[in-house]
C-alpha cells in the first residue's frame, strides 16, 4: 500500500501549480537566495542535512559556535549590534530569549496587541505584562505602538519594571518612531526590546523606516527568513552594547534545539555574506519593484494601494514601501474574497487578507515579471469584479480587557471548555488569534468580554482562519475554573 503523505503532497502540488508567491519567505522559492548557498544546495541536496557530533574541522557540535562566530560577528557589524545570535526557531525563539534574559520573571511593559509568540514568551518566561493602552487609531487594524506619554506614566507609577517591549513595524509594514520610546526606557534604566520580525531589511535603505537598533533599542529579534533570504525558521537576535551583560546566550540555548538545522544556520551565514556584499542593492531592487508597481496601478478603478495618505491619517510617521497593501473595497470585495480570487483565478498567493485588504509581500526573490503578472491580474479583476456594493464597516476591534491573573498562571490553572457564547466574565486559559496576523483577540489571564466574543464571531463569519488550542473556529473556549 502506498502511504499518503498529505503534507508533502500539498507542498509539491503548490510547486507544480506555478503559483506566484507574494508571501514569505523573501527568497521566493530559491530565486533570491545567495548564490553560494544555492550552488551548494543544487550540488549536494539532502547530503547537506547533517548533524555530526564532530565536524571535519574537529569542532564539537554540542555548542556550535566557532564556525559561526565570524558570520555572527559580521551580522552584528552589519546591523549595528554588539552581538548577534543566529536562531533556528524563528523570531519566536528570539522573543522568548529576550523575555527570559531581560524580564527575569518580573514586570514588562508592552502594548496589548502583540504577536502570539509574545504571549507565549510571557507564559514561558513567567513575566508579568503591564499593558499600555494603544494610542487610538482610526484603522480597523491592530496597533502595536506604545504611546510615549502613557509609557512614561506607567514607568513612573510602577515599581520593579524590568523591560519595555514593542513590536515594530506592524505586519503591514506601518512603523512607529521608536526613538522617544528608547529614550524613555533608558531614562528609567530599562532596556527596550523590539519584535522587528517584519523589519530585517530596514538597515539596508534610507528609504525604509529606521531600524530598531538605530533608534536605540537594546534587544531586537528579526525574521531574516521573512523579508531577506535565509530559509524559513531562521532568524537573528541582536543585542546592543549597553545590554551585552544580560548574557543572552544562556537564554538562547534554553529555547533552541540541541540539534539546530545545519541548513538553516548555513542559510543565515549565506544571507549575512550576501547582505555584506550587496545588501543595499538587494533592498533597492525590491523597493524599485514596489515603486514601479505603485505607479502602474495608481489609477486602477476600485483598487487602491495604501500609501502616504492612509498611513499618515492613522498617525504612523513611516511605513515599509516594499509591502503592497491593496484595498479592494472599491470593487465591493473583502480582502478575503479578493485573495481567494487571486489564488484561484490567477495563481497568485498573497501573504494575508483582512476585511478590506490584501497584503502582498515582496522580497529579494521577486522579479519584474512577477510584478507585471500581479498588475495584469488586478486589471482583469477591476474589469470583471466591480460589484457596485458597499461593504459594511469592518467590525470594531474589541477594547482593552482586564487581566485577572498572569498569562502563565492562567495557562497552568485548572481549566475547562465552555461554549464561546457563555464565556463572558470568565478568565481565559488559552490564546485565540486570527492567523495571520496572529495578534490574539483573547489571551490567557484576561477576563473575557462580550466585545471579544462578538469580534471572534464576526471574524468567523467573515471566514478568517482562527487559531486556538480548541480547534479552527473557536466555538468553545478554554477558561479557568
Ligand atoms: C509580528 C510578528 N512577530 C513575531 C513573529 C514570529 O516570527 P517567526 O515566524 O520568525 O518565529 C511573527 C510571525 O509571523 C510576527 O508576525
Amino acid at each position: 500500500m502506498v502511504l499518503k503523505q498529505p503534507f508533502l503532497e500539498a507542498i509539491i502540488a503548490y510547486c507544480r501549480q506555478g503559483i506566484l508567491p507574494l508571501h514569505t519567505p523573501g527568497h521566493k522559492q530559491g530565486a533570491g537566495i545567495a548564490a553560494g548557498f544555492k550552488d551548494a544546495f543544487e550540488r549536494w541536496g539532502l547530503q547537506l542535512d547533517i548533524d555530526p557530533p564532530v565536524l571535519p574541522s574537529g569542532e564539537s557540535w554540542v555548542a556550535p559556535t566557532a564556525l559561526l562566530t565570524a558570520a555572527q560577528a559580521m551580522a552584528a557589524d552589519l546591523f549595528g549590534a554588539a552581538e548577534t545570535f543566529f536562531l533556528t526557531n524563528g523570531t519566536s525563539a528570539g522573543i522568548q530569549a529576550m523575555f527570559l534574559a531581560a524580564g527575569k520573571q518580573g514586570k514588562v511593559v508592552l502594548p496589548r496587541q502583540v504577536h502570539t509568540s509574545v504571549i507565549s514568551a510571557l507564559i514561558i518566561s513567567d513575566c508579568t505584562p503591564i499593558f499600555v493602552k494603544p494610542r487610538g487609531t482610526s484603522s480597523d487594524l491592530p496597533d502595536s505602538r506604545l504611546d510615549p506619554d502613557e509609557l512614561r506614566f506607567v514607568l513612573s507609577a510602577t515599581d520593579g519594571i524590568r523591560a519595555v517591549f514593542t513590536q515594530n513595524p506592524s505586519y503591514y509594514g506601518f512603523a512607529a518612531d521608536l526613538r522617544p520610546i528608547a529614550q524613555i526606557a533608558h531614562e528609567y534604566q530599562v532596556p527596550l526590546l523590539v519584535d522587528e520580525a517584519h523589519g530585517p531589511h530596514f538597515s539596508f535603505s534610507a528609504d525604509l523606516p529606521q531600524a530598531a537598533l538605530q533608534a536605540g533599542a537594546d534587544l531586537v529579534a528579526q525574521s531574516t527568513h521573512k523579508l531577506l533570504t535565509s530559509l524559513t525558521g531562521s532568524s537573528m537576535l541582536h543585542v546592543s552594547r549597553a545590554y551585552r551583560h544580560l548574557d543572552l546566550g544562556r537564554c538562547v540555548d534554553l529555547v533552541q534545539s540541541t540539534s539546530p538545522s545545519f541548513l538553516l544556520l548555513a542559510s543565515l551565514e549565506a544571507a549575512v555574506f550576501q547582505l555584506a556584499e550587496v545588501g543595499e542593492q538587494l533592498v533597492e531592487q525590491v523597493l524599485s519593484l514596489a515603486t514601479a508597481f505603485r505607479e502602474r496601478v495608481k489609477d486602477l478603478p476600485g483598487i487602491t494601494i495604501l500609501g502616504d495618505e492612509e498611513i499618515q491619517a492613522w498617525g504612523y510617521p513611516d511605513y515599509d514601501r516594499t509591502k503592497l497593501v491593496l484595498d479592494f473595497s472599491g470593487l465591493g470585495l473583502t480582502g478575503l474574497e479578493a485573495a481567494a480570487i487571486l489564488r484561484q483565478e490567477y495563481q497568485i498567493q498573497t501573504e494575508m487578507a483582512d476585511f478590506r485588504r490584501v497584503l502582498a509581500v515582496l522580497g529579494p526573490g521577486d522579479t519584474e515579471e512577477g510584478i507585471i503578472r500581479l498588475e495584469q491580474a488586478l486589471r482583469l479583476m477591476a474589469a470583471k469584479y466591480y460589484q457596485g456594493r458597499k461593504l459594511p464597516d469592518p467590525p470594531a476591534l474589541p477594547g482593552f480587557s482586564e487581566l485577572a491573573m498572569t498569562p502563565r498562571e492562567a495557562f497552568f490553572a485548572a481549566a475547562a471548555e465552555v461554549p464561546l457564547a457563555q464565556a463572558a466574565g470568565m478568565v481565559a486559559a488559552e490564546i485565540i488569534a486570527p492567523y495571520p496576523p496572529g495578534i490574539p483577540v483573547v489571551i490567557p489571564g484576561e477576563i473575557i468580554t462580550r466585545e471579544q466574543i462578538q469580534y471572534l464571531e464576526e471574524l468567523a463569519a467573515y471566514g478568517f482562519n482562527i487559531a486556538g488550542t480548541t480547534g479552527g473556529v473557536p466555538r468553545r473556549l478554554r477558561v479557568v475554573i
